[in-house]
């Protein structure tokens, strides 16, 4: 009967306190803080084999993605630089299009979260 009761009141204290690990995690990750990445951060990682932009104000590093690009070398303008209207209407800063003109595809949009960096600082 004793030995019962032990493990019955051992198996709640260690349900509860698996319980309290979880919750202690979940607060670890949601308050971790998001880098800030400055316009000069960006700015020296402007070549092929470093190449960092910013689409809406976040910064992502898509070196890696370069050389399997499906528009080939295109991708290579926004290094470096705000790419936010090359990879949302594939238009350049004058307003042309570069290739169809048009927003990549919602596949492309999210595989681009893969490589996100960080926020654009605003100062
Ligand atoms: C920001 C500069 C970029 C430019 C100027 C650019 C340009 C292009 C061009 C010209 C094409 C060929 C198809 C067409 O002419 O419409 C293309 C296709 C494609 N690009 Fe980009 N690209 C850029 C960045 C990216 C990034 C960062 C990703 C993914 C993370 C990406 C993913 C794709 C994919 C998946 C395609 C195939 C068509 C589609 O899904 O829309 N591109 N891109």
């Amino acid at each position: 009967m004793v030995l019962v009761v032990l493990l019955v009141v051992g198996g709640v204290y260690i349900n509860s306190s698996s319980q309290d690990s979880d919750v202690t995690s979940d607060l670890s990750t949601t308050t971790e803080e998001v880098r800030q990445v400055t316009i000069d951060q960006v700015e020296d990682h402007n070549s092929e084999d470093d190449c960092w932009t910013i689409v809406e104000d976040k910064v992502y590093d898509i070196t890696s993605y370069v050389p399997r690009h499906p528009g080939g070398d295109e991708i290579l303008r926004a290094c470096g630089e705000d790419g936010t209207s090359l990879f949302l209407e594939r238009r350049d800063e004058n307003g042309r299009a570069v290739g169809s003109g048009t927003a990549h595809s919602s596949s492309a949009q999210s595989q681009l979260e893969q490589f996100f960096v960080g926020n654009l600082s605003s100062n």
